[in-house]
C-alpha cells in the first residue's frame, strides 16, 4: 500500500492532467465562443436582436453544465438533456485530428471510417483511448477523446464513491469485460511476485472468472464453502490452512466474490482482507455484480478499512445498464492502479467509456441513486413474491438474507415426486421466456480447466436440494416479476400433474398475449 502522502501526490497529479485539458479545452472554446459572438451579432441583421440573445443564452446553459462538469469531474447531480450530451460530444469530437478540416493524414492510423453510420455511432470519435504504453495515457492526435477517456475515469471514481466504497482512490475503465480484467490484474501482480503460482479462490461457480486465474497461467486453490443453515459461506480457517501449507510467497492473492447466486453469499471480505494484510498477500475482489448494492459496496470499504485490498472489479453492463464490453478496476492505491493500466498493451476501444459516461450524464447521480433504491425495493418485494409462490407448491424460500440480490427457491418436493422435473422447469422456462431464472439440479460434474467440480452451479460439492434462481438486477420492474411468477406458477402446476413440456395442453403452454402488463 502506499502512504497516504504518495497517494495524495499521485491523485494531485491526476487532477493536473485533467486541468491541462480543460485548460486547453477551454482556449479552444473560447475562440469559439468569440467566434459565435461575431456570428451572432451578424445573425443579428438577419433575426431580431432579442431573439438572437435569447437563443445565445439558451446555449450558454448547456455551456454552464458542460463547464461544472470539465471543472469538478464528477457526476452532475442531475441528468443532462440529450441536446446537452450531444452538444458536449460533438465539441470533444471536432478537437479530434480526424475532425480537423485541414489535416491531412500520411500515417497507419488516421481515423478513417468508411461508412457514415459507423462513425455517427460514434460520435466520430475514432481514435480510442490511451497510447501504445498505457491505456490512461493521453493521445496527441486526440484531445477529444483523451479528455473523454479522462473525464469518463473521474465520474465512475465519483459514482463508485457515491455507491458506497468511499475511500477508494483511483479507477479506470477498461475495455474487456469482468473476466479478462481480472486476468489482467493477476498479470500485473505476477512482477510483484515472481515466486508465486496458486491463487486461493473461495469457490463460486461461474467459469469466467474460474478461467481468469488459468488464462493468466496461475493454478487456482479451490476453497469449498460452508453450509450455515441455508447460507453457502466463505471457509476462514480452510483458507487460512492453504496459505500457511502452501507458504504465504508462492500464493499470487486471494480472490474473493461479492456478488453470486444464492444460497451462495458474499465472501467474507473484513476477516480475508485481514488476513491478506496479515500474511502480506495481495487481494483481488470480484465485484461483479456488486455496485448496485449497498451491501457489497460496504463490505469492500470493510475490508479495506480493517485489512488489505489490492483491486475490485465491477461490470459495466451489469451495473449501469450499457453493452456488454467493458470492466472498471479500482483500488486504493493510485500507484498499483496506474501499474494496471499500464500492463495493457496497446490502444483500447473507447465505446465502453463513451457508453458509460453518456449514460451517467443522462442519469445524473440522481437518477442512479433512484435506480439503486428501487432495485433494493424491488428486491423486497420479488422476495415476497417467490415466498407465496414457493409455499403454495410445498416448497420454500432458503433463507439468504446475507444475499443482497440473488434469490433462490428450494424445488425438492417437485424432485420427490418427479426426479426429472427440475431440468424440466429449466427447459419450460427457458420457452416460456422467463430469462435469468436458473434451475440448479443436484449432482452436476463439470471439469474446467482441468479442475473437475461436483454439484456444479451451486457453488457445493453436496447441497441440501435443488433450487431455482431468480435475481432483482438494477432495472427490474414489477411487471417483470409479476409476468415471472405467473409463468413459474403454470410450469410447476403442469409439472406437479406430471404433464411435461412437450405434452402440456394449450392453456399450459405460453399463452399471455404479450410481455406489457
Ligand atoms: C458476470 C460475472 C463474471 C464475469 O463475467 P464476464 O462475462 O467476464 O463479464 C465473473 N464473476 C461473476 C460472479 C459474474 O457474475
Ligand atoms: C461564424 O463566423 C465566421 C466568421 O467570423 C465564419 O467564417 C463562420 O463560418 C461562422 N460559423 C458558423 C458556424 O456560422
Ligand atoms: C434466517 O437466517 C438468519 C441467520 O442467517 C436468522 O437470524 C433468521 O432468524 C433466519 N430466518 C428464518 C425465517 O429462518
Amino acid at each position: 500500500m502506499a502512504t497516504a502522502g504518495s497517494a495524495r501526490i499521485t491523485a494531485l497529479c491526476d487532477v493536473y492532467n485533467l486541468r491541462l485539458l480543460v485548460f486547453l479545452f477551454c482556449n479552444c472554446h473560447g475562440a469559439k465562443a468569440k467566434m459565435n459572438s461575431e456570428n451572432f451579432s451578424i445573425s443579428e441583421k438577419i433575426v431580431s436582436a432579442s431573439y438572437i440573445r435569447q437563443g445565445l443564452q439558451a446555449r450558454r446553459s448547456h455551456e454552464q453544465l458542460i463547464r461544472l462538469l470539465l471543472e469538478q469531474g464528477k457526476c452532475p447531480e442531475e441528468g443532462w438533456s440529450e441536446s446537452t450530451v450531444e452538444l458536449f460530444l460533438n465539441e470533444l469530437a471536432v478537437m479530434d485530428s480526424n475532425n480537423f478540416l485541414g489535416n491531412c493524414g500520411v500515417g497507419e492510423r488516421e481515423g478513417r471510417v468508411a461508412s457514415s453510420l459507423v462513425a455517427r455511432r460514434h460520435y466520430r470519435l475514432i481514435h480510442g483511448i490511451g497510447r501504445s504504453g498505457d491505456i490512461a495515457a493521453i493521445q496527441p492526435k486526440a484531445a477529444g477523446s483523451s479528455l473523454l477517456n479522462k473525464l469518463t475515469n473521474s465520474v465512475v471514481l465519483d459514482v463508485l464513491r457515491m455507491a458506497g466504497v468511499r475511500s477508494t482512490s483511483s479507477c479506470f475503465v477498461v475495455p474487456m469485460a469482468t473476466g479478462m480484467s481480472l486476468t489482467l490484474c493477476f498479470l500485473t501482480l505476477r512482477h510483484r511476485r515472481p515466486k508465486a503460482r496458486y491463487i486461493i479462490w473461495p469457490r463460486i461457480d461461474q467459469k469466467s472468472c474460474f478461467k481468469a486465474m488459468v488464462t493468466a497461467g496461475f493454478e487456482p486453490v479451490v476453497v469449498e464453502n460452508l453450509l450455515e443453515g441455508d447460507e453457502l459461506r466463505t471457509d476462514l480457517e480452510a483458507v487460512e490452512r492453504k496459505i500457511q501449507e502452501l507458504g504465504a510467497e508462492s500464493v499470487l492473492c486471494v480472490h474473493s466474490t461479492t456478488s453470486c447466486f444464492a444460497p451462495r453469499v458474499p465472501d467474507r471480505l473484513e476477516e480475508l482482507s485481514v488476513m491478506c494484510a496479515k500474511y502480506d498477500i495481495p487481494h483481488i475482489v470480484n465485484n461483479a455484480y456488486g455496485v448496485q448494492s449497498s451491501k457489497c459496496m460496504h463490505l469492500i470499504q470493510q475490508g479495506a478499512r480493517a485489512g488489505r485490498i489490492d483491486a475490485f472489479v465491477q461490470s459495466l453492463d451489469k451495473n449501469f445498464m450499457v453493452p456488454v464490453g467493458g470492466a472498471i478496476i479500482a483500488g486504493f492505491s493510485e500507484p498499483f492502479i496506474q501499474e494496471i493500466s499500464r500492463m495493457y498493451p496497446g490502444r483500447a476501444s473507447a465505446s465502453p467509456s463513451l457508453d458509460v459516461l453518456i449514460t451517467l450524464l443522462t442519469l445524473g447521480a440522481n437518477g442512479y441513486k433512484k435506480l439503486l433504491k428501487e432495485r433494493k425495493e424491488m428486491y423486497t418485494h420479488l422476495a415476497k413474491e417467490v415466498r407465496k409462490l414457493a409455499e403454495g407448491h410445498g416448497e420454500r424460500l432458503l433463507n439468504t438474507t446475507h444475499n443482497p440480490i440473488s434469490l433462490a427457491m428450494s424445488l425438492d418436493s417437485l424432485e420427490v415426486r418427479n426426479p426429472d422435473a427440475v431440468t424440466q422447469l429449466g427447459s419450460m422456462m427457458f420457452t416460456r421466456q422467463v430469462s435469468g431464472a436458473r434451475v440448479v439440479p443436484l449432482g452436476g460434474e463439470q471439469v474446467i480447466g482441468g479442475h473437475t467440480f461436483r454439484g456444479f452451479m451451486s457453488h457445493s460439492e453436496s447441497y441440501p436440494c435443488p433450487y431455482l434462481n431468480v435475481a432483482s438486477a438494477i432495472g427490474i420492474t414489477h411487471g417483470d416479476v409479476a409476468l415471472c411468477m405467473r409463468r413459474l406458477d403454470k410450469c410447476l402446476r403442469s409439472l406437479r400433474k406430471g404433464v411435461g413440456p412437450e405434452e402440456a395442453g394449450p392453456e399450459d403452454t405460453c399463452t399471455e398475449p404479450s410481455l406489457v402488463e
